[in-house]
C-alpha cells in the first residue's frame, strides 16, 4: 500500500491503484469549496467561524486527508493541521505543495494552511502558554476514527483501506482529555450522528447530513 499526492485524482483514495491521493485542487473538495454551503454549513457553526468577525485559528489535532482542514481555511480559519501517520502527512504535504502552486487556491490557502507532522497529545500536553508548534489556537477539532459501520456499501471501501493503514485511534480519549485542558474557547468532536458523546460535558451539538459535532465550550 502507498499514498501519494496526485494532481490529476480527486481528493481520497485510489483504492484500485492502491495508492491514497490528497489532492485540494480538483474533485470533491473543489466542489465543496464553491458550493458547499460556506459559512452555513455545520462544521463552520460548530467551530464558530459563521459568528466570529476575527480570522479563527484553529488547531486540527487529527487532519487525516486534509478534508476539514482545508474546509475551514476557505472559509477564513488559519488552520494548523496535526497529522502522526507518516504516510499520510507526507501525502498531505503534497497535497497542498500542489494546492499552494494554483494561482487561485494558492491565494487562498497561503499563509492560511499547514501541516504538522506529530501527535497532537504530546503536542497539546507538552506546550505551555496555549502555544502549540508555534500556534495559538482558538479551537481544538477533533475527527478520530469512527468506529466501522455494519454497513460495507462499496463507497466505504476506501476508507476500510484508510482504517487498516492508520488503525481505529485507540486513544481517542486521551487525545479530547488533553484537548480539554488546553486553554482554548472551544473544543470540537465530530462523532457519528448516532453514536454517543466521546466524553460528557458537551456543551451543544450540531447536526450534519451524516455526522454530529460535539462542542465543549470552555468555562468561564
Ligand atoms: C478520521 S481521520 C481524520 C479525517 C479528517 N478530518 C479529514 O477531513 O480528512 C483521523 C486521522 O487522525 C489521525 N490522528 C488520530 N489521532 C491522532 C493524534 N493523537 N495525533 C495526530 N494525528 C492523529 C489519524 O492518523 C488519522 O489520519
Amino acid at each position: 500500500m502507498t499514498l501519494s499526492s496526485d494532481h490529476d485524482k480527486p481528493l481520497g483514495f485510489s483504492a484500485d491503484a492502491g495508492e491514497i491521493t490528497v489532492d485540494f485542487v480538483k474533485g470533491k473538495l473543489d466542489y465543496r469549496r464553491k458550493f458547499g454551503g460556506g459559512k452555513k454549513q455545520a462544521l463552520s457553526k460548530a467551530v464558530g467561524l459563521h459568528k466570529s468577525k476575527q480570522s479563527l485559528r484553529v488547531f486540527d489535532a487529527t487532519a487525516g486527508l486534509g478534508r476539514d482542514s482545508f474546509v475551514l481555511a476557505c472559509l477564513g480559519a488559519t488552520v494548523l493541521g496535526c497529522e502522526r501517520h507518516p504516510q499520510v502527512f507526507a501525502a498531505l504535504h503534497h497535497g497542498l505543495q500542489r494546492a499552494l502552486e494554483d494561482i487561485e487556491l494558492g491565494e487562498v490557502l497561503e499563509d492560511r494552511l499547514s501541516f504538522v507532522n506529530g501527535d497532537a497529545i504530546e503536542l497539546l500536553s507538552c506546550t505551555a502558554n496555549g502555544v502549540v508548534s508555534n500556534f495559538r489556537p482558538d479551537v481544538i477539532y477533533l475527527d478520530p476514527m469512527h468506529p466501522p459501520q455494519k454497513k460495507s456499501a462499496l463507497a466505504k471501501k476506501d476508507m476500510r483501506i484508510f482504517r487498516e493503514i492508520v488503525g481505529s485511534d485507540a486513544d481517542q480519549l486521551d487525545l479530547l482529555e488533553a484537548a480539554l485542558k488546553y486553554p482554548v474557547a472551544r473544543v470540537v468532536v465530530k462523532r457519528p450522528t448516532h453514536a454517543a458523546p466521546l466524553r460528557e460535558g458537551v456543551s451543544h451539538s450540531i447536526k450534519g447530513k451524516t455526522t454530529r459535532f460535539d462542542v465543549y465550550m470552555a468555562q468561564s
